[in-house]
């Protein structure tokens, strides 16, 4: 019997990129999905798709950077009857710029998506595993989870509560039966760097990550009820420069590297 077998899997981002290649992966281990997104055309491509593969796919077009986003989530579930064994928080926008040079809209449209969908989405769904005894949740954080990240400042800064939040959850409900792992991807191969203003992306797009081998580093260390992963070898290295630098060397390496995709 495969892991997913009569599970029910709710990802959020799931059209594109880590989140996409999740869900591929969610599918093949046979768990139904729920997938959620703002665009409705993207969902229902990727649902056709899934489908082909054999999983039951329901779409849920919800933008995360609205209030009330999460619980707009968990009322579909619960009036669809949809009892969601694995929830995983991976939507998430990051705009490279200088603080001052981004509007304080877009910054909270980032802090709305990255942290406050994520943090109510985890609450309301992690209440109710919780009481039943049983769940896991994997949350999209970043090697940046641990450095700060200047001109992409505001994007570090939630990757740094998503990496603390999940942690502390995890620790909170040892012995619950449900698991909170948080997934560190390095920088990956997605429209990620794109949506976030870095023009010339596609030029060190070589170095970049494959996120479906992002996604299979999530899913098992998911399952496995691990803490925390950081994916691929490079980025396992460069983790552990961050436990033995100050923070100040940190802020100025990231500085160097985010400079260039500043336009
Ligand atoms: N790529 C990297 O280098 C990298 C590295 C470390 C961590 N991560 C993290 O991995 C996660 C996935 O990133 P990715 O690189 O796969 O990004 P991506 O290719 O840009 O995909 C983002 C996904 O999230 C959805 N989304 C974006 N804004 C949304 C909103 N307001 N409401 C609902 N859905 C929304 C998008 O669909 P719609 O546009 O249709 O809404 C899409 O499905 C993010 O949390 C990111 O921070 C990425």
């Amino acid at each position: 019997m495969k892991d997913g077998t009569g599970k029910t899997a709710l990802i959020t981002g799931a059209t594109s990129g880590i989140g996409y290649e999740l869900a591929r992966v969610f599918a093949q281990e046979g768990f139904d999905l729920v997938l959620v997104a703002r665009s409705e055309e993207d969902l229902e491509r990727c649902a056709r798709e899934f489908r082909d593969e054999g999983a039951r796919v329901s779409t849920l077009p919800v933008n995360l950077s609205i209030a009330d986003a999460a619980e707009e989530i968990y009322a579909w579930t619960l009036s669809e009857n949809v009892r969601v064994d694995i929830l995983v928080n991976n939507a998430g926008q990051g705009e490279f710029s200088a603080f001052l040079d981004t509007d304080l809209g877009r910054h909270l449209e980032i802090i709305q998506v990255n942290l406050v969908s994520l943090t109510a989405l985890s609450h309301l769904f992690g209440r109710e595993m919780v009481a039943r005894g049983d769940g896991r949740i994997l949350q999209l954080a970043s090697v940046v989870s641990k450095m700060p990240s200047p001109l992409l400042a505001v994007y570090g800064a939630t990757k740094a509560y998503v990496h603390s939040l999940s942690h502390a959850l995890a620790n909170e409900w040892k012995g619950t039966g449900v698991t909170v792992t948080a997934l560190l991807p390095g920088a990956t191969d997605t429209g990620f760097f794109g949506n976030a203003g870095d023009a010339h992306w596609e030029e060190h797009r070589d170095g970049l990550a494959d996120p479906a081998q992002v996604a299979r580093d999530g899913y098992e260390a998911l399952m496995a009820g691990k803490t925390s992963v950081v994916s691929g070898l490079a980025n396992k290295a460069r983790d552990a420069l961050t436990h033995a630098l100050p923070d100040d060397t940190l802020a100025e390496m990231m500085r160097k590297q985010n400079a260039p995709r500043v336009s």
